[in-house]
């Protein structure tokens, strides 16, 4: 089939490249000359595993085109949107103004029988209001959220665990539509859902307040075990092996940060308000609350055990990504504890293994350095803030100890063995956990 992929980031570049290795004639558009330029010489602009091998495997079967001319979306069948929804500057609320430039962009292109199909993540009754626009040019709407995780999204988008797709009354045209793009999953057994567009709207953000929920739940439990000498890491094991509840998402620590969650939680939240039913999802604010607190705890053991200051102490902060596996520092709870550090005095020293550029134009302030080894060279403390692999599972504490004469670890993800630190001579500090 033909198809559009309007908006290149993440979701989009993603999109468009997954779509065209599984055999569609794909155009990706984007307002951001730089990215189409990347984009269109197979470079991925962002890190995403698999993603450059698609890139340019698209280009050459000569499947994939990106340009910033929206014109090119002319002919295809299925457009997808797939620009963001940030949170608007100085309210809790989506910024909705690329998905309305978008769409209007695109009705001129439309032709009757095309189907254009929502990705971003909107607040309910958004497809509703888009409806009559899209309608009036003979083509259908609907609304298929997407799923993906960074680190996993190229997998994620051709293997997806669901499909869900909202649509209109007389929507036949449009289920076929995204059927048939979506061909191989469907064939592979994956679940393919057809409801209405506020279904299909509501599933997404549901899904990440469930989410978010579950890991403030763990936190919230982190704070209980820091006051009764609980292991919440422990405590985490032992809930998960009740099937009902499962061990993934307990993941105590510095709590979640990056593109979705956090936005996602609160635009829900803002948008129950405006339906009147505030009260239903007021938990979300809490959820958002003992999240923020998680970075503030991760500070205070920092200080605790620097011996109650960290002024003009070196301290190094393993990580600046919102998660391993990504170089998004959108709300990095890794960046901003070790900004929060700075503040109060502290030498900090950033390492990350992919997030580094990214992080040095937004915290200038910090000091950045590639090697592992040489940022944790003389420091005092050491702060596990994003769980990459070169620090979780292979930065040992006797390896650490020939670096530096400091001997504070803390455990920000509570990824390290408390016990092998310990006998190695350190002080160990977790989130959560004795
Ligand atoms: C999330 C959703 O998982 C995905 O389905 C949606 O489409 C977009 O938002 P993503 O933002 O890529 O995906 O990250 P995810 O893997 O969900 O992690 C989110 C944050 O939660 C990270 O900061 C991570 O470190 C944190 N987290 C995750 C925890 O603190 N504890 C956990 O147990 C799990």
């Amino acid at each position: 089939m033909r198809l559009s992929v309007i908006g290149c980031g993440y979701l989009g570049a993603v999109h468009a490249a997954a779509m065209a290795s599984i055999g569609h004639d794909v155009v990706g558009i984007d307002v951001d000359a730089e990215k189409v330029d990347a984009l269109s010489r197979g470079l991925a602009p962002f890190f995403e595993p698999d993603l450059q091998k698609l890139l340019e495997a698209g280009a050459a079967s000569g499947r994939l085109h990106f340009t910033t001319d929206i014109a090119a979306a002319a002919g295809a069948d299925v457009h997808f949107l797939a620009v963001g929804t940030p949170q608007q500057r100085g309210a809790h609320a989506a910024d909705l103004t690329y998905v309305d430039e978008a769409v209007e962009a695109l009705i001129p292109h439309l032709r009757p029988g095309d189907v254009v199909a929502g990705k971003s993540t909107v607040p309910v009754g958004t497809a509703a209001r888009l409806a009559p626009l899209v309608e009036a040019t003979g083509a259908q709407l609907a609304w298929n959220p997407e799923f993906l995780r960074e680190g996993w999204a190229v997998k994620d988008t051709i293997e997806p665990d669901r499909l869900v797709i909202g649509v209109g009354p007389d929507a036949s045209a449009a289920v076929s539509a995204l059927r048939r793009v979506y061909a191989p999953a469907v064939a592979a057994g994956t679940p393919f859902i057809v409801t209405d567009w506020a279904t299909a709207e509501l599933v997404k953000v549901a899904a990440n307040a469930f989410l978010a929920t579950k890991i403030s739940f763990i936190n919230a439990m982190a704070e209980i075990a820091e006051v009764t000498g609980a292991d919440v890491t422990q405590l985490a094991d032992a809930l998960g092996h009740d099937a009902r509840i499962g061990r993934r998402f307990l993941g105590a620590g510095i709590g979640f940060g990056g593109g979705c969650l956090p936005k996602d939680i609160r635009a829900f939240a803002a948008r129950a308000e405006e339906l009147g039913r505030g009260d239903s999802v007021a938990f979300l604010r809490e959820v958002d609350a003992i999240n923020l607190r998680r970075r503030d705890r991760a500070v205070e053991l920092v200080v605790e055990g620097l011996g109650g200051s960290v002024f003009e102490k070196r301290v190094t902060l393993l990580g600046a990504a919102f998660k391993p596996y990504s170089d998004d520092i959108r709300d990095s709870p890794a960046l901003d504890v070790a900004a929060r550090l700075r503040g109060l005095g502290a030498d900090v020293t950033v390492t990350d293994p992919a997030a580094l550029d990214n992080a040095r134009r937004q915290h200038p302030q910090l000091s950045y350095v590639d090697d592992r080894d040489e940022a944790i060279r003389g420091a005092d403390a050491i702060v596990l803030v994003t769980e990459w692999d070169a620090y979780r599972r292979e930065l040992t504490p006797e390896h650490a100890s020939t670096l530096t004469d400091g001997r504070v670890v803390v455990d920000g993800r509570n990824g390290w063995d408390a016990a092998g630190w310990r006998a190695a001579g350190w002080t160990y500090l977790g989130m959560g956990r004795p």
